[in-house]
């Protein structure tokens, strides 16, 4: 493998495979007394799709918000960073707003995503080295747990960005993990850039989880599509409808899918029962304020440098140091 200007270099790591894994995850969280599907089962080629699409919508503020505000950003945030670091993506799925951070950063010395599909995370690699002309190293891993950084990573300043508030959709002592192993991963006196969605009004919120055109919906029900697809299931999509709601105590939107009738459901030769009304807690999305994620980062090892937000205070974006 060499380290050339704009090259991919390509490398293979075994990770948990598929469907076992799903079988055995989807069994488990449908015997709870609350049943519970994991929401890292939404994203099958269909789910990113539908999801790409929630990040266009009008009632999903997030993606605006937080890209318009690295581009205001960028300039300052580069010079916090300083020359000649490497960037370390945690997933790989923002590549408008990646953009944004590698023209900001100059001499940039490698560009490294981690994700957990290798297939994403190719193609998203090999555009970006051919259009930005930089090394760019994928990691084919689960940033969820432990793991190294390739021997050709530059040694180095290293620089994390994690931005799309993904960190709300670990519970609080997840994040706090997730925290502590990329302190672990960057060194001490790296900067991690997050990107955390703020506490607001209940509508507001609930409006980014029930868009008009029902595209969150689809990417809810899209759960069991991909159940009864991969699976064998056989859930009856009629018969089940999305509910998102704020839950204040809480500080997080909940994902729900309701079942409108007393039914049963056949999955690898176990029957599921449902009474009518009765949900599958299918996602949390926790929301912060400045004070409540900088108290989180704290617990992961990290000092807060600096924190921006959008005009409205809809999002802020964090700039972490390495302790
Ligand atoms: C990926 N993640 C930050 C999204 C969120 O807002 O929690 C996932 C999502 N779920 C419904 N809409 C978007």
């Amino acid at each position: 493998m060499t380290n050339t200007e704009g090259s991919v270099l390509e490398r293979e790591r075994p990770l948990d495979s598929g469907r076992e894994a799903f079988l055995a995850s989807v069994l488990g969280g449908l015997a709870a007394p609350q049943k519970t599907l994991e929401a890292k089962y939404f994203y099958d080629a269909r789910g990113s799709r539908l999801f790409d699409l929630i990040t266009e919508l009008d009632e999903y503020y997030l993606t605006n918000a937080e890209t318009a505000l690295l581009q205001t950003r960028a300039g300052e945030i580069a010079e916090r960073v300083g020359a000649g670091a490497t960037l370390v993506e945690f997933g790989s799925g923002s590549s408008v707003k990646t953009r944004i951070l590698i023209q900001a950063m100059k001499d940039l010395r490698a560009y490294v995503p981690i994700d957990i599909s290798g297939a994403h995370l190719d193609a998203a690699a090999k555009r970006l080295a051919a259009d930005c002309g930089l090394p760019v190293i994928p990691l084919h891993a689960d940033y969820t747990r432990a793991f190294a950084l390739p021997r050709e990573v530059p040694r180095g300043r290293l620089v994390g960005f994690f931005p799309g508030s993904t960190i709300g959709n670990f519970e609080p002592p997840a994040a706090s993990a997730f925290l502590e192993q990329a302190r672990a991963l960057l060194g001490a006196g790296a900067r991690f850039l997050v990107g955390a969605d703020l506490q607001k009004d209940r509508a507001r919120l609930e409006a980014a989880y029930n868009d008009g055109r029902g595209v969150t919906a689809d990417f809810n029900l899209n759960l069991l599509v991909r159940i009864n697809r991969e699976l064998g299931g056989d859930f009856d999509l009629g018969a089940f409808r999305h509910k998102a709601f704020y839950n204040a105590e809480e500080g997080r939107i909940e994902m729900h899918l309701e079942s409108t009738k007393a039914q049963s459901v056949e999955l690898a030769g176990r029957r599921f029962d449902f009474a009518a009304g009765e949900t599958i807690h299918t996602e949390n999305s926790y929301k912060y304020s400045l004070e409540s994620f900088a108290a989180l980062a704290r617990h992961g090892g990290w000092r807060r440098e600096a924190v921006w937000q959008d005009p409205e205070g809809l999002f802020s974006t964090h700039m972490l140091i390495g302790e």
